[in-house]
């Protein structure tokens, strides 16, 4: 038997097709493209391999895409006059500081700073608000690809016990919200929940963000669960590998997510969808 690999790669593919032509639609009526802008301050691996994907996808879809380096000795005062600038610039329709900054950069501070129509990380005080009062708002980019994979699966979220191993502010948090506005049961656990593994077993859906290599085992999931694997990690040969362990959770589960090409893709696609409608709103 073995479950079905829910692959981002493929969804990715038909989206970023779609937003493509959209994109050329958008130039003829419009006479110019959305525009992203990224800021990367610093050399962290991870954060230009992020970035660099981004450029890839923009390339692709049409949008126009802007990457500003900086040196990680940059001030926060110099970076928030740089995000201030674009806020100013009707020509920027996207503004995405990459995450993580520098320690002496308060990261609330300079996502606070950009625009919130601008914001297409979701990440903005004023977004992350109206997503928990269900009011009109930016999703951010990685639970929304979620949502995305576990609807083309045709999984029926309404009414299913959702799990979700992690509570940060980019997944966790947003992820449960999502699921709970889908009508799923959600409980959220973390590195201080005692016998993890009872709580994991429960779900009929369980994501996983928690950036431990192959933290889940077979022994932690209900057979026949939906599994949705966010880590990105290296294991101790340098290989690429989720959270979940794959090859052992894959022989019980009905569904899950690959990585790399699972949900990585989608939060890369997601941003170009946000960015679109970042453009769509400005020019409403
Ligand atoms: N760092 C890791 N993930 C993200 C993301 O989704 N957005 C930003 N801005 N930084 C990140």
């Amino acid at each position: 038997m073995g479950a079905t690999i829910i692959s981002g790669k493929l969804l990715s593919q038909e989206l970023k097709d779609l937003m493509k032509l959209q994109v050329q639609e958008l130039e003829k009526k419009y006479g110019r493209v959305p525009h992203l802008v990224v800021i990367l301050v610093g050399n962290n691996p991870s954060s230009i391999s992020y970035v660099t994907g981004k450029e890839k996808a923009c390339n692709y879809v049409g949008i126009k895409n802007t990457t500003i380096k900086l040196a990680d000795t940059i001030s926060e005062e110099a970076l928030l006059s740089i995000v201030n600038d674009l806020n100013k610039d009707d020509l920027v329709d996207g503004i995405l500081v990459q995450l993580p900054l520098p320690k002496h950069i308060s990261e609330s501070k300079i996502i606070e700073s950009i625009d919130r129509k601008k914001d297409v990380d979701g990440f903005h005080p004023e977004n992350v608000a109206n997503l928990w009062l269900k009011q009109k708002c930016t999703y951010p980019c990685t639970p929304k690809g979620i949502i995305k994979l576990l609807e083309k699966a045709g999984v029926d979220i309404a009414g299913k016990n959702a799990v979700v191993v992690g509570r940060s502010n980019i997944v966790g948090l947003p992820v449960a919200k999502l699921l709970l506005d889908k009508n799923a049961t959600v409980t959220i656990c973390h590195s201080k929940t005692p016998n993890l593994m009872e709580v994991t077993k429960y779900a009929d859906i369980l994501v996983v963000a928690i950036g431990k290599a192959r933290f889940i085992s077979k022994e932690m999931i209900k057979p026949g669960a939906v599994v949705i694997d966010v880590g990105v990690n290296r294991d101790e040969q340098g290989k690429l590998c989720g959270d979940v362990c794959f090859d052992e959770v894959s022989e019980i589960a009905s569904y899950i997510t690959p990585v790399p090409g699972g949900v990585g893709p989608m939060t890369i696609t997601c941003l170009m969808e946000n960015t679109i409608e970042a453009f769509l709103e400005k020019n409403k």
